[in-house]
């Protein structure tokens, strides 16, 4: 149900909403009209772009909406948040409070998704004493491949060795970094853009995180890891026509970076035609 309703009290007529809408559902007359229902994304631009406020789509209320003029971060911070954001490896041993974690996952939702599909599915582990049982899990999965030599061969084996080894021998998670919290994207496979989506929620995400005094890491060993075991993978409980995106690790840090790297100069290829 697509509830497109105008209030023709404050709708100054402009067409800014039949003019911006991507699919062209909505028709111009003395006022809006949706003309196609069933060619509508819900993607509520017209509902952003309304001046007036005039406009609600699938039972929003626009004056729910968080007004843009005067609330936009201030460019500069965005900028210092984008380059100081790193890579945390180091983390206290306490769980954040669940509301933050459903919170941060409430905005990462707003992550753009292929012809707005939004169905990125966010798989989460909200307790650390969760989080360590998986991590016997995968690493006993891990040390018994290893013991039958099934590990996968190249840079994944010797990752997912060294996994093991210092695990075994100096009871250092390399699997998780030492977070308590872990979070693994995927979508339908037969979404138009699972793939894109999945990193894209888990980046909008990260920058929130990030934001919010919550580190995150990026992590790839995991990845690596519930594909070496799809067994304990398969304990997730996600749809099997999903496809995996990547997984994150985050938690409250135990490490304090006091100024951004320096990176760049940016590698750019200037079309010439
Ligand atoms: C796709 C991807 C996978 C990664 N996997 C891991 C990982 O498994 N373990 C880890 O400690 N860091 C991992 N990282 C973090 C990178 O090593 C890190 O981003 C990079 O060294 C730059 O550091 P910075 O993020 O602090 O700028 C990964 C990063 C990306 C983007």
């Amino acid at each position: 149900m697509i509830r497109f309703r105008v209030d023709e009290e404050r709708c100054i007529q402009c067409g800014e909403c039949a003019l911006d809408c991507p699919a062209s559902v909505i028709a111009m007359e003395e006022f809006p009209r949706m003309a196609n229902e069933a060619g509508c994304i819900q993607c509520q631009h017209c509902l952003a772009v309304c001046p007036t406020a005039a406009v609600s789509i699938l039972g929003k209320d626009p004056d729910a909406s968080t007004e843009l003029k005067g609330n936009l971060p201030d460019p500069a911070q965005l900028t210092t948040l984008i380059k100081g954001r790193r890579a945390v490896r180091r983390y206290q041993d306490q769980d954040l409070p669940p509301a933050l974690i459903d919170e941060l996952l409430e905005i990462a939702c707003h992550a753009p998704t292929g012809v707005n599909a939004r169905s990125v599915l966010f798989t989460v582990v909200k307790e650390r004493a969760v989080l360590h049982r998986l991590r016997e899990e995968l690493i006993t999965c891990l040390a018994q491949k290893q013991a039958a030599g099934e590990l996968p061969k190249g840079r994944t084996g010797k990752y997912l060795n060294w996994v093991v080894g210092v695990w075994q021998q100096e009871g250092k998670d390399a699997l998780f970094r030492g977070a308590p919290h872990l979070l693994i994207t995927s979508a339908p496979a037969d979404d138009p853009c699972p793939v894109q989506d999945n990193i894209i929620a888990l980046a909008t995400f990260q920058f929130i995180a990030h934001a919010r005094g919550v580190g995150t890491v990026w992590d790839g060993i995991c990845m690596m890891a519930l594909a070496a075991c799809p067994e304990v993978t398969a304990k997730f409980g996600i749809p099997a026509n999903h496809i995996l995106g990547y997984a994150m690790a985050f938690g409250a840090p135990a490490v304090e970076y006091h100024r951004t790297v320096q990176r760049g100069p940016a590698l750019v290829n200037v079309v010439q035609w």
